[in-house]
């Protein structure tokens, strides 16, 4: 549904998108990270063809975005949706308004966009809010006249700059859980960015992480978590913090410095990764931190161990290495 092949973009100077092949595949939501300048938003603006790529072609539902100009981008640009980290809705018009007002400008009758209107905002759980001005809503449901606005031409692609980066934890996942629910109904393609690890764990399939303008790293969301000593995984299931007073109970005897191993659940499981630890005499008393998420079935994370010796160390690593589980000296 989106295909993005040798993208390019330079401004001046600086080279702001580099080789970018990345293909989602219809009804996917997908995730994009990456620090600040990293390009994700010349990214997004190449793809609603608000920005032309220096080389490269971005097509959208077998459109190529980047060869339109004048109608046929105003054509294109309807199967796209664009959802903002903060919502410009007119002031002066209500909830149900608003939603309707892009039908108004494709020149949709009155009776017929209302119509659509209130649906939509049915469909975004504000059905009872149709004649709200955005003064009388709060961050979240504003956010969702917003969602039910870029849905009113009826596009196939969202595109979601930060959705939820200017709402709270609880209001994130309604609008999270949205998304979701809009994409398993109407089968709709979306492409969220994102700094906010746990939006790409709670709603993405995939995920790319764009470093310096360049595809640093893409796939499914099982297999990037899943990929040991990745620091994009690191990132996406973080261990928790360790108190240096847990420290301090662990370090070796010999030495000042506690030997930390840190173990991936990829193709692996709990219980296996525990046997096999247990098979050089390191029990569960051992673990230190831990992080586990269930992705697609399958268990995905990271376990810390702390032992006694550098030598202890090897000698756990090279067990649980000779039964196939990834494990590295961790600092
Ligand atoms: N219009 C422009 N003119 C010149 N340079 C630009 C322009 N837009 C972006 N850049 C540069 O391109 C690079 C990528 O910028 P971009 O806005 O895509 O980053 P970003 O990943 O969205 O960052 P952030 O997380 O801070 O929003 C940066 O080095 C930026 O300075
Ligand atoms: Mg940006």
């Amino acid at each position: 549904m989106i295909e993005l092949r040798g993208l390019r973009k330079v401004f001046g100077d600086t080279v702001a998108l580099e080789e970018i092949d990345l293909s989602v595949p219809a009804g996917e939501i997908h995730g994009i990270v990456g620090r600040s300048g990293a390009g994700k938003s010349t990214l997004i603006r190449c793809l609603t063809g608000l920005d032309s790529p220096s080389s490269g072609t971005v097509s959208i539902d077998g459109t190529d975005i980047s060869d339109q100009s004048g109608s046929g981008l105003r054509e294109a640009r309807r199967s796209i949706g664009m959802v903002f980290q903060h919502v410009n809705l007119l002031d002066s018009r209500t909830a149900l308004k608003n939603v309707a007002h892009p039908l108004e400008i494709a020149g949709v009758s009155k009776k017929e966009r209302l119509a659509k209107a209130r649906e939509l905002l049915e469909i975004v759980g504000l059905g009872d809010r149709a004649d709200n001005y955005p003064a009388q809503l709060s961050g979240g449901q504003k956010q969702r006249v917003g969602i039910a606005r870029a849905l009113a031409a009826e596009p196939k692609v969202l595109l979601c700059d930060e959705p939820s980066s200017a709402l709270d934890a609880s209001t994130t996942d309604q609008i999270l859980g949205l998304i979701r629910s809009l994409r398993d109904r109407l089968g709709i393609t979306v492409l969220i960015i994102t700094h906010e690890m746990s939006v790409i764990r709670e709603i993405c399939d995939s995920v790319t992480l764009l470093a310096d303008g360049r595809v640093a790293k893409t796939g499914k969301l099982a297999e990037v978590i899943s990929e040991p000593g990745s620091t994009l995984a690191k990132d996406l299931v973080p261990l928790p913090p360790i108190g240096l007073d847990d420290l301090d109970s662990v370090k070796g005897s010999a030495g000042t410095s506690a030997n930390l191993v840190e173990v991936a659940l990829a193709g692996t499981s709990l219980p296996k990764v525990l046997n096999s630890a247990q098979s050089v005499g390191v029990g569960a008393e051992a673990i230190l931190a831990g992080a586990v998420e269930t992705i697609e079935g399958k268990q995905v994370g990271r376990i810390r161990f702390t032992v006694r010796s550098a030598a202890a160390s090897k000698e756990l690593i090279t067990a649980l290495e000779a039964d196939g589980i990834y494990a590295e000296e961790a600092a």
